[in-house]
């Protein structure tokens, strides 16, 4: 069966997972029976373009790597006359963060739910900011809204408490959420300087186009409204969330912690207590036999506290171009398996 696919925004995310795609296109035909051709893609750095038979992806991939125009198949429309029009049956909403408004996101979300489209998303703006909206037009139009790659990269979160511990009930989530923020942590540790170590994880794919969001917390505060929203079955606001950055650390307090054979971690948090969800994201000084303090570089790790299962922790990428590429891919899978079984 062939999925039309609409890429909304052709940034880091986009370019991974049409790299994985190309690498894994006879594995996932032979195994899944998929098949896919990206139809429309969105951009405002490299142009809008169209073709309802499959763009050549590769020629676009030059182009944008080489930082040019994208020169076949331009198409007039605005993004949302194309996410509307085009004949895509998954339109995936890669472009970035905007977690004040939600940004174009929201109109891209709403535009392809309300014509009958999926929506796949790495964008935490219109899952953390209004999520209820975006499910009911889901609902309303018969499609889904799937929002794995905005949580921890593809390191299954949303899913895994959505499918595998459906039925246990969570009552707290704790854990790292950032991967540009741990990596600097770690690389700070070992004697990097911060400015410097910020670059690297930008040049690395880490960190949010504005890393303000990574170092001030805003972006695991998004994770946490997400967690506790989704979840948790809350319906709390980003603002409810308190927040700490990691830009007040400094060199003293990195050695102050290792005396105390201790290491800082950001670490964010959602837990229900008297049957009121709290969120929360702040620096910790965590002793080094606690098993996140072992958990280093981009990688992320979440405990869940569960009744039936007691604590079940994942580890895994939280960040990164084929990392957040997979999130896109789990989910745009799943829509396809669904369609095979129904
Ligand atoms: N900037 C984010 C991080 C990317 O570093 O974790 C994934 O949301």
């Amino acid at each position: 069966m062939k999925n039309k696919l609409a890429l909304i925004g052709f940034g880091t995310v986009g370019k991974g997972l049409c790299e994985i795609l190309k690498m894994k296109q006879a594995y996932l035909n032979k195994k899944y029976g998929f098949d896919y051709s990206i139809v429309a893609v969105a951009d405002f750095a490299y142009g809008n373009v169209y073709n309802p038979d499959g763009l050549d992806i590769d020629q676009m991939m030059k182009e944008a790597n080489a930082k040019k125009k994208f020169t076949k198949d331009l198409t007039n429309l605005d993004t949302v006359s194309l996410i509307k029009t085009c004949n895509a049956d998954i339109v995936c909403e890669l472009t970035y963060t905007d977690l004040t408004t939600g940004g174009a996101a929201i109109d891209h979300c709403k535009a392809a739910l309300s014509t009958g489209k999926h929506i796949v998303t790495s964008n935490k703006g219109p899952a953390a900011l209004f999520y209820p909206e975006m499910k009911k037009i889901a609902d309303d139009h018969g499609v889904k809204f799937m929002i794995e790659g905005t949580v921890v990269a593809g390191t299954p979160i949303i899913n895994l408490t959505d499918g595998p511990l459906a039925g246990c009930e969570i009552s707290k989530i704790r854990g790292i959420l950032n991967g540009t923020t741990n990596y600097m942590l770690t690389e700070m540790e070992k004697g990097m300087d911060y400015a410097e170590v910020l670059k690297i994880a930008q040049e690395l794919g880490y960190a949010e186009a504005d890393p303000t969001g990574d170092v001030e917390g805003y972006d695991a505060r998004g994770k946490v409204t997400i967690l506790a929203n989704i979840v948790m079955g809350a319906s709390i606001k980003i603002s409810d969330v308190s927040c700490k950055g990691i830009t007040k650390i400094s060199k003293a307090d990195i050695a102050a912690a290792k005396a105390k054979n201790a290491r800082w971690k950001l670490i964010g948090s959602v837990e229900k207590k008297d049957g009121k969800v709290f969120g929360s994201v702040a620096p910790e000084m965590i002793d080094l036999s606690h098993p996140l303090a072992g958990v280093m570089g981009a990688t992320n790790a979440l405990t869940f506290t569960t009744d039936l299962m007691g604590d079940i922790t994942i580890v895994g990428p939280g960040a990164g171009k084929i990392q957040t590429g997979f999130a896109i891919l789990t989910d745009i899978l799943a829509i396809h398996r669904s369609k095979k079984c129904c």
